[in-house]
């Protein structure tokens, strides 16, 4: 038997929840962003294979490849299936050090589709505690900012409560969420590692403030408030420097009308909220022009993808 799964992009972060937050998104033109992961038993061992625009940016050995160290793991958890085996093809669509979740996406699409080829051994919550595993594994500290969205689609708030992990949050059905890729990749870790130790008094307040309240209006379905708190005091002030064009992209996109913008995850891809479809393409269009770089990347309009992984 065989199955494919796809997880889709994801924007963790959203400025206020640095590790806390993550939102699944789906471009509005009907392509998935996302890696998709196709798995078929075999009698014994673990077999990979890595195919799609950005297979050469992964690792060469095979055992550093995530969607191996996953099946690894769910194979040493897995006591019943010590002599199973599989065939993983991991489709890479995602550019890698994109900001956008791309290991999250491998790790979530490899790891849902074994639990369904074998009939599931795990339950959700113990399949995403596998996946935050794996992801601090490969960026340095365990967070589930990606996985957890990835996993289970929409707008998720971690807990890290004993017997719930993550919720999901109300999303703003008329906001557009324009993301733009510029073609370059920052290095997680490095990323994590610009950031100060200690916050002072007056940073702890804004910060407890700006994550609050944002959760607040999207419960009251204030989108004016929630917009106006997407205000990050923790990661942008020390990342932004190191994201060439981002401070200028800001600016220019305010102008444009966006509501609220700021950096996916590590970097370098920006972010920015619109309540309109026009304002979300004249977004669009800026960024196409001056945001991607020489070395590609892309400009997407996407609505917050509520599915998660599943079988396509
Ligand atoms: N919350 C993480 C960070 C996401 O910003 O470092 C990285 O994918």
């Amino acid at each position: 038997m065989s199955l494919t799964v796809f997880a889709p992009a994801t924007i963790a972060n959203l400025s206020v929840g640095f590790d806390l937050l993550g939102a699944a998104v789906e471009p509005i033109d009907g392509n998935l962003l996302g890696d998709r992961v196709m798995v078929e038993g075999i009698a014994k061992g673990i077999e990979l294979e890595s195919v799609g625009p950005y297979k050469n940016f992964l690792p060469e050995k095979e055992d550093e490849n995530i969607a191996f160290l996953c099946a690894r793991l769910f194979f040493e958890k897995a006591a019943k299936l010590k002599n199973a085996g599989i065939k993983i093809t991991l489709y890479k669509e995602m550019p890698i050090g994109s900001g956008l979740g791309s290991s999250a996406s491998s790790v979530v699409a490899t790891l849902f589709a074994l639990n369904e080829v074998f009939d599931h051994p795990f339950s959700s919550e113990e399949l995403l505690l596998m996946m935050g595993e794996i992801e601090g594994r490969v960026s340095g500290s365990i967070h589930y900012d990606n996985v957890a969205p990835a996993f289970l689609g929409g707008l998720q708030l971690m807990l890290n409560a004993n017997h719930k992990l993550c919720d999901s949050i109300p999303v703003f059905d008329s906001w557009f969420w324009v993301i733009a890729y510029p073609g370059t990749s920052l290095n997680t870790s490095k990323m994590r590692a610009l950031l100060p130790e200690k916050y002072g008094r007056a940073d702890l307040i804004r910060y407890g403030q700006y994550l609050s309240g944002f959760i607040h209006a999207s419960y009251k379905q204030n989108e004016k408030l929630a917009a106006e708190m997407l205000v990050d005091v923790v990661a942008e002030p020390y990342r932004s420097p190191h994201i060439p064009g981002y401070l200028p992209a800001k600016c220019a996109l305010s102008e444009l009308g966006v509501l609220a913008s700021g950096i996916s995850g590590s970097g370098p891809t920006i972010f920015a909220v619109a309540d309109s479809k026009e304002v979300a393409q004249r977004a669009e269009d800026w960024l196409k022009k001056n945001y991607l770089t020489s070395k590609g990347g892309f400009v997407r309009i996407c609505k917050i993808d509520r599915r998660g992984a599943r079988v396509v």
